[in-house]
Protein backbone atom coordinates (compact mmCIF):
# COMPACT_ATOMS: atom_id res chain seq x y z
CA UNK A 1 0.00 0.00 0.00
CA UNK A 2 1.03 3.19 -1.08
CA UNK A 3 0.67 5.75 1.74
CA UNK A 4 0.63 9.62 0.82
CA UNK A 5 0.72 12.95 3.25
CA UNK A 6 -1.40 15.74 1.74
CA UNK A 7 -2.64 19.04 2.48
CA UNK A 8 -6.38 19.54 2.03
CA UNK A 9 -9.84 19.14 3.17
CA UNK A 10 -10.87 15.96 3.93
CA UNK A 11 -14.14 16.53 3.13
CA UNK A 12 -13.14 17.11 -0.79
CA UNK A 13 -11.10 14.60 -1.41
CA UNK A 14 -11.93 11.63 -3.95
CA UNK A 15 -11.24 8.67 -2.29
CA UNK A 16 -13.65 4.81 -1.40
CA UNK A 17 -13.53 6.06 2.00
CA UNK A 18 -12.80 9.14 3.88
CA UNK A 19 -12.07 8.48 7.57
CA UNK A 20 -12.39 10.83 9.99
CA UNK A 21 -13.46 9.65 14.48
CA UNK A 22 -14.69 10.35 17.34
CA UNK A 23 -14.15 10.26 20.82
CA UNK A 24 -16.02 8.01 23.49
CA UNK A 25 -18.74 10.02 25.23
CA UNK A 26 -18.65 13.24 22.42
CA UNK A 27 -22.22 14.02 21.78
CA UNK A 28 -21.05 16.55 19.27
CA UNK A 29 -18.06 16.38 17.25
CA UNK A 30 -15.48 19.05 16.50
CA UNK A 31 -12.56 19.65 13.81
CA UNK A 32 -12.55 17.44 10.64
CA UNK A 33 -15.70 15.42 11.90
CA UNK A 34 -18.10 18.65 12.52
CA UNK A 35 -16.91 19.21 9.02
CA UNK A 36 -18.11 16.00 7.36
CA UNK A 37 -20.70 16.10 9.33
CA UNK A 38 -21.80 19.30 7.96
CA UNK A 39 -21.41 18.03 4.21
CA UNK A 40 -23.69 15.26 5.30
CA UNK A 41 -26.40 17.28 6.59
CA UNK A 42 -25.82 16.31 10.23
CA UNK A 43 -25.72 12.40 9.60
CA UNK A 44 -23.28 11.78 11.84
CA UNK A 45 -24.38 13.73 14.73
CA UNK A 46 -27.79 12.22 14.46
CA UNK A 47 -26.43 8.60 14.33
CA UNK A 48 -24.46 9.52 17.42
CA UNK A 49 -27.51 11.16 19.27
CA UNK A 50 -29.14 7.78 18.46
CA UNK A 51 -26.20 5.99 20.28
CA UNK A 52 -25.69 3.67 16.74
CA UNK A 53 -22.26 5.43 16.68
CA UNK A 54 -20.33 5.52 19.94
CA UNK A 55 -16.72 6.00 19.87
CA UNK A 56 -16.16 3.03 21.36
CA UNK A 57 -12.14 2.29 20.94
CA UNK A 58 -11.82 0.11 17.56
CA UNK A 59 -15.18 1.01 16.67
CA UNK A 60 -16.07 1.73 12.44
CA UNK A 61 -18.98 3.00 11.95
CA UNK A 62 -19.84 3.76 7.58
CA UNK A 63 -21.51 6.40 6.47
CA UNK A 64 -22.83 6.13 2.66
CA UNK A 65 -22.49 9.72 1.10
CA UNK A 66 -24.93 8.94 -2.09
CA UNK A 67 -22.90 11.98 -3.41
CA UNK A 68 -22.99 14.56 -1.13
CA UNK A 69 -19.45 14.64 -0.61
CA UNK A 70 -16.62 13.25 -3.66
CA UNK A 71 -15.78 10.35 -1.14
CA UNK A 72 -17.79 6.89 -1.60
CA UNK A 73 -18.15 6.33 2.53
CA UNK A 74 -17.43 7.99 5.26
CA UNK A 75 -15.91 5.94 7.97
CA UNK A 76 -16.05 7.04 11.67
CA UNK A 77 -13.39 5.73 13.81
CA UNK A 78 -14.19 5.37 17.20
CA UNK A 79 -10.80 6.31 19.19
CA UNK A 80 -12.36 5.21 22.92
CA UNK A 81 -12.15 7.59 26.14
CA UNK A 82 -10.18 10.82 25.20
CA UNK A 83 -8.32 10.72 28.40
CA UNK A 84 -6.88 6.96 27.44
CA UNK A 85 -5.82 7.92 24.05
CA UNK A 86 -2.21 7.44 23.00
CA UNK A 87 -0.44 6.58 20.18
CA UNK A 88 -0.22 2.64 20.47
CA UNK A 89 -4.33 2.78 20.55
CA UNK A 90 -4.01 5.07 17.12
CA UNK A 91 -2.02 1.97 15.82
CA UNK A 92 -4.92 0.01 16.90
CA UNK A 93 -7.77 1.83 15.55
CA UNK A 94 -6.06 2.50 11.84
CA UNK A 95 -5.64 -1.13 11.87
CA UNK A 96 -9.29 -1.86 13.01
CA UNK A 97 -10.43 1.07 10.34
CA UNK A 98 -7.97 -0.58 7.05
CA UNK A 99 -9.78 -3.63 7.45
CA UNK A 100 -13.06 -2.93 7.62
CA UNK A 101 -12.76 -0.92 4.60
CA UNK A 102 -10.83 -3.54 2.59
CA UNK A 103 -13.70 -5.60 3.33
CA UNK A 104 -16.23 -3.04 1.84
CA UNK A 105 -14.03 -3.41 -1.13
CA UNK A 106 -12.08 -0.22 -0.33
CA UNK A 107 -8.37 0.20 -3.11
CA UNK A 108 -8.26 4.10 -1.92
CA UNK A 109 -8.68 5.30 2.04
CA UNK A 110 -8.26 9.12 2.67
CA UNK A 111 -7.53 9.73 6.36
CA UNK A 112 -7.19 12.68 8.96
CA UNK A 113 -4.74 12.79 11.91
CA UNK A 114 -6.41 11.41 14.20
CA UNK A 115 -5.42 12.29 17.75
CA UNK A 116 -4.48 15.44 16.99
CA UNK A 117 -5.27 18.86 17.72
CA UNK A 118 -7.83 18.52 20.53
CA UNK A 119 -6.25 14.69 21.42
CA UNK A 120 -3.22 15.45 22.26
CA UNK A 121 -1.34 13.64 20.13
CA UNK A 122 1.87 15.00 17.83
CA UNK A 123 1.02 15.42 14.30
CA UNK A 124 4.46 13.45 13.76
CA UNK A 125 3.32 10.67 15.98
CA UNK A 126 -0.37 10.60 14.63
CA UNK A 127 1.07 9.99 11.17
CA UNK A 128 3.61 7.36 12.19
CA UNK A 129 1.01 5.52 14.22
CA UNK A 130 -1.79 5.45 11.19
CA UNK A 131 1.02 4.51 8.89
CA UNK A 132 2.14 1.62 11.10
CA UNK A 133 -0.77 0.56 12.34
CA UNK A 134 -2.09 0.15 8.52
CA UNK A 135 0.51 -1.62 7.56
CA UNK A 136 0.95 -4.10 10.34
CA UNK A 137 -3.37 -4.34 10.42
CA UNK A 138 -3.81 -5.20 6.83
CA UNK A 139 -0.72 -8.03 6.70
CA UNK A 140 -2.08 -11.20 6.17
CA UNK A 141 -0.55 -14.70 5.08
CA UNK A 142 -1.24 -15.37 1.93
CA UNK A 143 1.67 -17.65 0.53
CA UNK A 144 -0.88 -20.90 0.65
CA UNK A 145 -4.16 -19.49 -0.27
CA UNK A 146 -5.12 -16.82 -2.46
CA UNK A 147 -6.66 -13.67 -0.06
CA UNK A 148 -10.15 -13.32 0.96
CA UNK A 149 -9.99 -9.77 0.13
CA UNK A 150 -8.30 -7.51 -2.44
CA UNK A 151 -5.28 -4.99 -1.31
CA UNK A 152 -6.05 -1.72 -0.50
CA UNK A 153 -3.81 0.34 -2.94
CA UNK A 154 -3.81 3.37 -1.63
CA UNK A 155 -3.93 5.51 1.98
CA UNK A 156 -3.67 9.32 1.87
CA UNK A 157 -3.13 11.13 4.96
CA UNK A 158 -4.66 14.62 4.47
CA UNK A 159 -3.54 16.96 7.02
CA UNK A 160 -4.22 20.77 7.70
CA UNK A 161 -1.81 23.66 6.42
CA UNK A 162 -0.22 24.56 9.62
CA UNK A 163 0.45 20.66 10.10
CA UNK A 164 2.30 20.13 7.40
CA UNK A 165 6.03 19.44 7.77
CA UNK A 166 8.40 17.48 5.85
CA UNK A 167 8.81 15.92 9.32
CA UNK A 168 5.41 14.06 8.58
CA UNK A 169 7.02 12.31 5.32
CA UNK A 170 9.94 11.26 7.52
CA UNK A 171 7.40 9.75 9.78
CA UNK A 172 5.90 7.82 7.88
CA UNK A 173 9.03 6.71 5.90
CA UNK A 174 10.18 5.70 9.09
CA UNK A 175 6.97 4.03 10.42
CA UNK A 176 7.09 2.00 6.62
CA UNK A 177 10.23 0.40 7.04
CA UNK A 178 9.69 -0.75 10.75
CA UNK A 179 5.71 -2.04 10.32
CA UNK A 180 7.32 -3.85 6.87
CA UNK A 181 10.63 -5.09 9.36
CA UNK A 182 7.75 -6.52 11.67
CA UNK A 183 5.62 -8.30 8.86
CA UNK A 184 8.57 -10.04 7.22
CA UNK A 185 9.25 -11.33 10.81
CA UNK A 186 5.67 -12.35 10.57
CA UNK A 187 5.96 -14.10 7.52
CA UNK A 188 8.86 -16.10 8.98
CA UNK A 189 7.52 -17.15 11.60
CA UNK A 190 4.11 -17.98 9.74
CA UNK A 191 5.56 -20.14 7.08
CA UNK A 192 5.25 -23.63 8.38
CA UNK A 193 8.56 -25.75 9.58
CA UNK A 194 8.79 -27.92 6.63
CA UNK A 195 9.37 -24.60 4.61
CA UNK A 196 10.94 -22.72 7.37
CA UNK A 197 14.06 -25.05 8.02
CA UNK A 198 17.18 -23.57 9.68
CA UNK A 199 18.55 -23.77 5.83
CA UNK A 200 15.91 -21.82 4.72
CA UNK A 201 16.20 -19.15 7.47
CA UNK A 202 19.87 -18.84 7.21
CA UNK A 203 19.37 -18.09 2.82
CA UNK A 204 16.20 -15.41 4.51
CA UNK A 205 18.86 -14.24 6.90
CA UNK A 206 21.13 -13.67 3.65
CA UNK A 207 18.88 -11.96 1.14
CA UNK A 208 17.82 -9.88 3.63
CA UNK A 209 21.61 -9.29 4.10
CA UNK A 210 22.77 -8.46 0.28
CA UNK A 211 19.57 -6.33 -0.11
CA UNK A 212 20.31 -3.88 2.65
CA UNK A 213 24.12 -4.87 2.33
CA UNK A 214 24.84 -6.59 6.10
CA UNK A 215 28.08 -8.41 6.47
CA UNK A 216 26.53 -12.14 6.69
CA UNK A 217 27.94 -15.21 7.91
CA UNK A 218 27.26 -18.95 8.50
CA UNK A 219 28.21 -21.48 10.47
CA UNK A 220 27.17 -24.84 10.07
CA UNK A 221 27.42 -28.31 12.20
CA UNK A 222 31.37 -28.54 11.80
CA UNK A 223 32.25 -24.77 12.22
CA UNK A 224 29.72 -25.34 15.35
CA UNK A 225 31.92 -28.45 16.45
CA UNK A 226 35.46 -26.05 16.31
CA UNK A 227 33.99 -23.65 18.22
CA UNK A 228 32.72 -25.78 20.69
CA UNK A 229 29.14 -25.09 20.37
CA UNK A 230 28.04 -28.44 22.58
CA UNK A 231 24.53 -27.29 23.60
CA UNK A 232 23.51 -26.39 20.14
CA UNK A 233 24.80 -29.35 18.93
CA UNK A 234 22.94 -31.24 21.45
CA UNK A 235 19.82 -30.11 20.35
CA UNK A 236 20.58 -30.37 16.75
CA UNK A 237 21.23 -34.05 16.73
CA UNK A 238 17.80 -35.14 16.90
CA UNK A 239 17.24 -33.67 13.13
CA UNK A 240 18.18 -34.53 9.84
CA UNK A 241 17.36 -30.62 9.00
CA UNK A 242 21.53 -29.21 9.45
CA UNK A 243 21.85 -26.26 12.23
CA UNK A 244 22.51 -23.48 10.94
CA UNK A 245 24.49 -20.51 13.23
CA UNK A 246 23.87 -17.02 11.44
CA UNK A 247 25.57 -13.65 12.11
CA UNK A 248 24.31 -10.57 10.41
CA UNK A 249 26.52 -7.07 11.02
CA UNK A 250 25.41 -3.50 9.69
CA UNK A 251 28.03 -1.01 10.69
CA UNK A 252 26.83 3.08 11.36
CA UNK A 253 29.40 3.82 13.17
CA UNK A 254 33.05 3.61 11.59
CA UNK A 255 34.66 5.21 14.43
CA UNK A 256 33.84 2.56 17.09
CA UNK A 257 34.81 -1.06 17.51
CA UNK A 258 31.84 -1.70 20.00
CA UNK A 259 28.47 -3.33 18.68
CA UNK A 260 25.19 -4.21 20.17
CA UNK A 261 24.69 -7.69 20.15
CA UNK A 262 20.60 -9.00 18.82
CA UNK A 263 20.01 -12.32 19.78
CA UNK A 264 16.97 -14.48 18.72
CA UNK A 265 15.72 -18.41 19.26
CA UNK A 266 15.47 -20.04 16.31
CA UNK A 267 13.62 -23.16 16.56
CA UNK A 268 12.13 -23.81 13.50
CA UNK A 269 9.97 -26.78 14.68
CA UNK A 270 9.39 -27.67 18.72
CA UNK A 271 8.47 -30.85 19.01
CA UNK A 272 9.56 -31.19 22.79
CA UNK A 273 12.34 -33.45 21.25
CA UNK A 274 12.25 -36.99 23.87
CA UNK A 275 10.66 -35.35 26.11
CA UNK A 276 8.11 -34.97 23.19
CA UNK A 277 5.24 -32.46 23.77
CA UNK A 278 1.36 -33.33 23.73
CA UNK A 279 0.03 -33.61 19.88
CA UNK A 280 -2.70 -31.09 20.58
CA UNK A 281 -1.30 -27.53 19.56
CA UNK A 282 2.25 -29.03 18.62
CA UNK A 283 2.13 -27.29 15.26
CA UNK A 284 2.30 -23.45 17.05
CA UNK A 285 5.29 -24.79 17.57
CA UNK A 286 6.39 -23.68 14.02
CA UNK A 287 6.46 -20.21 15.81
CA UNK A 288 9.19 -21.12 18.07
CA UNK A 289 11.67 -18.96 16.00
CA UNK A 290 9.80 -15.78 16.60
CA UNK A 291 12.71 -14.37 18.28
CA UNK A 292 15.49 -15.20 15.46
CA UNK A 293 12.79 -13.77 12.60
CA UNK A 294 12.66 -10.27 14.52
CA UNK A 295 16.36 -9.81 14.86
CA UNK A 296 17.16 -10.69 11.35
CA UNK A 297 14.01 -8.29 10.45
CA UNK A 298 15.35 -6.15 13.04
CA UNK A 299 18.64 -5.59 11.50
CA UNK A 300 17.41 -5.47 7.99
CA UNK A 301 15.23 -2.38 9.04
CA UNK A 302 18.17 -0.78 10.80
CA UNK A 303 20.29 -1.16 7.67
CA UNK A 304 17.48 0.91 6.30
CA UNK A 305 17.58 3.36 8.50
CA UNK A 306 21.13 3.65 9.31
CA UNK A 307 21.80 5.24 12.84
CA UNK A 308 24.87 5.56 13.60
CA UNK A 309 25.70 2.62 15.64
CA UNK A 310 26.94 -1.16 15.19
CA UNK A 311 24.70 -4.05 15.48
CA UNK A 312 25.61 -8.20 15.24
CA UNK A 313 22.73 -10.08 15.39
CA UNK A 314 23.83 -13.71 16.31
CA UNK A 315 20.76 -16.36 15.56
CA UNK A 316 20.88 -19.96 16.38
CA UNK A 317 18.81 -21.90 14.60
CA UNK A 318 17.48 -25.87 14.96
CA UNK A 319 14.86 -27.91 15.02
CA UNK A 320 14.47 -30.22 18.29
CA UNK A 321 13.14 -33.68 17.16
CA UNK A 322 13.14 -36.75 18.78
CA UNK A 323 15.26 -39.61 16.75
CA UNK A 324 17.24 -42.15 17.26
CA UNK A 325 20.17 -40.05 17.36
CA UNK A 326 18.61 -37.12 19.53
CA UNK A 327 19.05 -35.49 22.68
CA UNK A 328 18.00 -37.53 26.13
CA UNK A 329 16.66 -36.63 29.46
CA UNK A 330 20.51 -37.14 31.65
CA UNK A 331 22.41 -36.55 28.89
CA UNK A 332 25.21 -33.62 29.48
CA UNK A 333 26.50 -31.45 27.09
CA UNK A 334 29.33 -29.00 27.29
CA UNK A 335 28.42 -24.92 26.32
CA UNK A 336 31.33 -22.60 24.08
CA UNK A 337 32.20 -21.41 27.88
CA UNK A 338 33.09 -24.89 29.05
CA UNK A 339 30.03 -25.18 31.64
CA UNK A 340 28.67 -28.39 31.67
CA UNK A 341 24.75 -28.59 31.26
CA UNK A 342 22.59 -31.64 32.80
CA UNK A 343 19.45 -32.27 30.29
CA UNK A 344 16.42 -32.33 32.91
CA UNK A 345 14.40 -32.02 29.72
CA UNK A 346 14.82 -31.98 26.35
CA UNK A 347 11.84 -29.61 25.74
CA UNK A 348 14.00 -26.89 27.31
CA UNK A 349 16.11 -26.49 24.57
CA UNK A 350 15.97 -22.79 23.84
CA UNK A 351 17.83 -22.31 26.92
CA UNK A 352 20.70 -24.93 25.58
CA UNK A 353 20.84 -23.00 22.15
CA UNK A 354 20.95 -19.57 23.68
CA UNK A 355 24.00 -20.32 26.28
CA UNK A 356 25.89 -20.87 23.30
CA UNK A 357 24.51 -17.73 21.53
CA UNK A 358 25.57 -15.64 24.25
CA UNK A 359 29.17 -17.11 24.61
CA UNK A 360 29.85 -16.41 20.83
CA UNK A 361 28.09 -12.97 21.93
CA UNK A 362 30.79 -12.62 24.48
CA UNK A 363 33.44 -14.17 22.19
CA UNK A 364 32.76 -11.28 19.49
CA UNK A 365 33.02 -8.85 22.38
CA UNK A 366 29.29 -7.48 21.82
CA UNK A 367 27.56 -5.44 24.30
CA UNK A 368 25.01 -4.91 25.71
CA UNK A 369 23.61 -7.99 24.57
CA UNK A 370 20.12 -8.55 23.92
CA UNK A 371 18.02 -11.82 23.49
CA UNK A 372 14.51 -12.59 21.98
CA UNK A 373 13.22 -15.64 22.89
CA UNK A 374 9.62 -17.91 23.20
CA UNK A 375 11.53 -19.69 25.95
CA UNK A 376 8.87 -20.73 28.47
CA UNK A 377 5.23 -21.60 28.73
CA UNK A 378 5.29 -19.95 32.22
CA UNK A 379 5.90 -16.76 31.13
CA UNK A 380 3.00 -16.64 28.76
CA UNK A 381 0.67 -17.72 31.16
CA UNK A 382 2.20 -15.17 33.87
CA UNK A 383 1.62 -12.03 31.75
CA UNK A 384 -0.80 -13.49 28.75
CA UNK A 385 -0.10 -12.34 25.28
CA UNK A 386 0.04 -8.35 25.84
CA UNK A 387 3.10 -8.69 27.60
CA UNK A 388 6.60 -9.64 27.01
CA UNK A 389 8.58 -11.10 30.14
CA UNK A 390 12.16 -8.82 30.65
CA UNK A 391 14.35 -10.23 32.36
CA UNK A 392 18.26 -8.68 33.02
CA UNK A 393 21.41 -8.16 34.85
CA UNK A 394 21.38 -4.51 34.55
CA UNK A 395 19.69 -1.96 35.36
CA UNK A 396 19.88 1.24 33.42
CA UNK A 397 20.00 -1.73 30.58
CA UNK A 398 16.18 -3.04 31.39
CA UNK A 399 14.96 0.42 31.54
CA UNK A 400 16.19 1.22 28.00
CA UNK A 401 14.66 -1.26 26.93
CA UNK A 402 11.32 -1.03 28.59
CA UNK A 403 11.76 2.50 27.38
CA UNK A 404 12.00 1.54 23.85
CA UNK A 405 9.50 -0.57 23.68
CA UNK A 406 6.49 2.00 25.38
CA UNK A 407 8.21 4.10 22.85
CA UNK A 408 7.39 1.31 19.95
CA UNK A 409 4.24 -0.04 21.55
CA UNK A 410 5.41 -3.02 22.68
CA UNK A 411 4.66 -3.96 26.15
CA UNK A 412 7.31 -5.68 28.18
CA UNK A 413 7.45 -6.30 32.64
CA UNK A 414 10.42 -6.72 34.48
CA UNK A 415 10.22 -10.08 35.94
CA UNK A 416 12.78 -10.52 39.42
CA UNK A 417 15.87 -12.58 39.10
CA UNK A 418 16.13 -13.84 42.44
CA UNK A 419 19.62 -15.74 43.28
CA UNK A 420 17.69 -18.09 45.74
CA UNK A 421 16.25 -19.59 42.61
CA UNK A 422 19.87 -20.70 41.42
CA UNK A 423 19.10 -23.41 43.70
CA UNK A 424 16.73 -24.93 41.12
CA UNK A 425 19.04 -25.46 38.69
CA UNK A 426 21.96 -26.91 40.39
CA UNK A 427 22.94 -30.30 39.21
CA UNK A 428 24.69 -33.03 41.17
CA UNK A 429 26.11 -33.98 38.19
CA UNK A 430 27.09 -30.96 36.08
CA UNK A 431 27.58 -27.16 36.60
CA UNK A 432 23.96 -26.24 35.95
CA UNK A 433 20.81 -28.27 34.70
CA UNK A 434 18.30 -27.01 31.70
CA UNK A 435 15.07 -27.00 34.22
CA UNK A 436 13.87 -26.54 37.61
CA UNK A 437 9.73 -27.92 38.88
CA UNK A 438 7.45 -25.89 37.44
CA UNK A 439 7.09 -23.09 39.76
CA UNK A 440 9.00 -20.01 38.26
CA UNK A 441 9.23 -21.87 35.15
CA UNK A 442 10.38 -17.86 32.97
CA UNK A 443 12.88 -17.28 36.19
CA UNK A 444 14.67 -20.10 35.90
CA UNK A 445 15.14 -20.05 32.21
CA UNK A 446 16.48 -16.45 32.66
CA UNK A 447 18.67 -17.88 35.71
CA UNK A 448 19.99 -20.49 32.89
CA UNK A 449 20.50 -17.73 30.66
CA UNK A 450 22.23 -15.08 32.66
CA UNK A 451 24.81 -17.85 33.62
CA UNK A 452 26.00 -17.62 29.97
CA UNK A 453 26.10 -13.41 29.32
CA UNK A 454 28.29 -13.49 32.15
CA UNK A 455 29.06 -9.80 32.84
CA UNK A 456 28.03 -8.48 29.78
CA UNK A 457 25.12 -5.92 30.47
CA UNK A 458 22.19 -8.38 29.02
CA UNK A 459 18.24 -8.09 28.33
CA UNK A 460 16.58 -11.13 27.88
CA UNK A 461 12.66 -10.98 26.46
CA UNK A 462 10.62 -13.99 26.83
CA UNK A 463 8.18 -13.26 23.88
CA UNK A 464 6.16 -16.78 24.22
CA UNK A 465 2.91 -14.68 25.02
CA UNK A 466 3.04 -11.85 22.55
CA UNK A 467 4.93 -13.24 19.70
CA UNK A 468 1.39 -14.77 18.16
CA UNK A 469 -1.89 -13.70 18.62
CA UNK A 470 -5.09 -16.27 18.68
CA UNK A 471 -7.59 -13.19 17.00
CA UNK A 472 -7.77 -10.23 14.87
CA UNK A 473 -7.55 -7.33 17.08
CA UNK A 474 -5.91 -3.58 16.32
CA UNK A 475 -2.80 -3.63 14.48
CA UNK A 476 -2.62 -7.87 14.86
CA UNK A 477 -4.14 -10.45 13.29
CA UNK A 478 -4.87 -14.10 13.97
CA UNK A 479 -0.87 -15.79 13.71
CA UNK A 480 2.64 -14.19 14.03
CA UNK A 481 3.17 -10.67 15.23
CA UNK A 482 6.48 -9.84 14.65
CA UNK A 483 6.63 -8.89 18.37
CA UNK A 484 10.05 -7.41 19.47
CA UNK A 485 10.61 -5.73 15.80
CA UNK A 486 9.92 -2.37 16.81
CA UNK A 487 11.53 -2.59 20.35
CA UNK A 488 14.93 -3.44 18.63
CA UNK A 489 15.19 -0.67 16.31
CA UNK A 490 13.48 1.95 18.55
CA UNK A 491 16.98 0.64 21.28
CA UNK A 492 19.21 0.64 18.04
CA UNK A 493 18.06 4.49 17.20
CA UNK A 494 18.28 6.00 20.93
CA UNK A 495 21.59 4.14 21.06
CA UNK A 496 22.75 5.96 18.11
CA UNK A 497 21.35 9.40 19.01
CA UNK A 498 23.11 8.51 22.71
CA UNK A 499 26.26 8.20 20.72
CA UNK A 500 26.39 11.44 18.85
CA UNK A 501 25.82 13.21 21.69
CA UNK A 502 28.39 11.70 23.45
N1 LIG B 1 9.08 -23.18 22.93
C1 LIG B 1 8.68 -23.58 24.22
C2 LIG B 1 7.96 -22.47 25.01
C3 LIG B 1 6.64 -22.00 24.46
C4 LIG B 1 5.46 -22.54 24.93
C5 LIG B 1 6.59 -20.96 23.56
C6 LIG B 1 4.25 -22.08 24.45
C7 LIG B 1 5.37 -20.50 23.07
C8 LIG B 1 4.21 -21.07 23.52
C9 LIG B 1 9.90 -24.01 25.04
O1 LIG B 1 10.93 -24.57 24.33
C10 LIG B 1 9.45 -25.02 26.03
O2 LIG B 1 9.05 -26.07 25.63
N2 LIG B 1 9.54 -24.68 27.30
C11 LIG B 1 9.17 -25.56 28.36
C12 LIG B 1 10.23 -25.50 29.42
C13 LIG B 1 10.16 -26.60 30.44
C14 LIG B 1 10.39 -27.95 29.78
C15 LIG B 1 11.21 -26.37 31.50
C16 LIG B 1 7.82 -25.08 28.88
O3 LIG B 1 7.56 -23.88 28.89
O4 LIG B 1 7.02 -25.93 29.23
MN1 LIG C 1 10.70 -26.68 24.08
ZN1 LIG D 1 11.04 -24.07 22.38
Amino acid sequence: MEIKVITGDIAQIEADAIVVSLSEGVEQPGGATAAVDRALDGAISSLISRREIKGKFGEVSIVHTFGKLPGRMVAVAGLGKAEDLNADRIRAVAGEFCRALRKLNCRKIATVLHGAGAGGIEPVASAAAIAEGALLGLYSFTKYKKPEYEDVKEMLIVVKEEETAPSLERAVDKARVVAEAASLARTMVDEPANHMTPSRMAEAAKEIAGKYDLEFKVFDREDMEGMGMGALLGVARGSNEPPKLMTLSYRGDGRSQEALGFLGKGITFDSGGISIKPSEGMGEMKGDMAGAAAVVAALGAIAQLKPQVNVTAIVPATENLPSGTALKPGDILKAMNGKTIEVISTDAEGRLILADALCYGQKLGLSPLIDLATLTGACRIALGTLYGGLFSNNRDLAEKVLKAGERAGERMWQMPMPAEYKELIKSEVADIKNGGNRLGGAITAALFLAEFAGDTPWVHVDIAGPASSTKESGYLVKGATGFGVRTLVEFALSEAERGETK
